[in-house]
């Protein structure tokens, strides 16, 4: 196999714990607008641009909503969420990320961060990581979301890698999907260690022996 030169982060629920944040602004919208939802529902959304997310959320809707108001609720949960995100610090960052992460500098393996969220850049800032990846491909650049490989892909042509060069890390199903479809290995941890589909498998990146995948 080829050896990897370039290693793409997914940010929601491998670098960072957002979890709880996405799920709490979306409860306060679903309860604002009287649809059920709850931390089940909530695991669907891994992964998922905002968009579909709602289009989840609203299969509990006892009513239809324009697209007008689709694009209201969104918002409002977004604003919600990026309170919720303020108070993020790098106290926030997944234990074993910065390990792995500085292990992967020093061995000359590019890094970058291939995330659905459109809130990529608020984030990587709050918690002190602005500027520490050679590239980021967010949820601001691409139209269509995981399993779609377009973010992984976009990541590797911004690092100047192929994608059979490149493995990405990964927390739910969806994004294994999109690595995989875009001929990419990917590392399986948090909700998707027990991915069978994924190349690699670890509870988490404290857990992974990064060395031994690498080589
Ligand atoms: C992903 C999260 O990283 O980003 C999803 O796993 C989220 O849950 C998606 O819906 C889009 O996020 P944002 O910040 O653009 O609403
Ligand atoms: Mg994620």
């Amino acid at each position: 196999m080829e050896k990897i030169q370039g290693v793409i982060f997914d940010l929601d629920g491998v670098i960072v714990s957002t979890d709880d944040c996405h799920y709490r602004a979306w409860k306060r919208m679903a309860d604002e607008e009287g649809i059920y939802f709850d931390r089940t529902i909530n695991e669907r959304l891994r992964g998922v641009s905002r968009m579909d997310s709602l289009a989840i959320i609203l299969e509990r809707a006892e009513k239809n909503y324009s697209d007008e108001e689709k694009q209201q609720m969104a918002a409002r949960k977004n604003a919600y969420y990026v309170e919720l995100i303020g108070a993020l610090t790098g106290e926030d960052i997944l234990p074993g990320a910065m390990n792995v992460l500085c292990w992967l500098k020093e061995n000359g393996v590019k890094i970058a961060v291939g995330s659905s969220s459109r809130n990529t850049p608020i984030i990587l800032k709050q918690i002190g990581l602005e500027g520490y990846f050679d590239a980021v491909a967010d949820g601001n650049q691409i139209t269509r979301s995981k399993p779609d490989p377009e973010v992984f892909l976009l990541a590797a042509k911004l690092l100047g890698l192929e994608a059979s060069r490149c493995m990405v890390v990964e927390d739910a199903d969806a994004g294994v999907e999109a690595a995989l479809a875009g001929g990419m290995r990917v590392l399986g941890v948090g909700s998707a260690k027990d991915n069978k589909k994924a190349t690699y498998r670890a509870e988490n990146l404290e857990k992974v022996d990064i060395e031994n995948i690498i080589g």
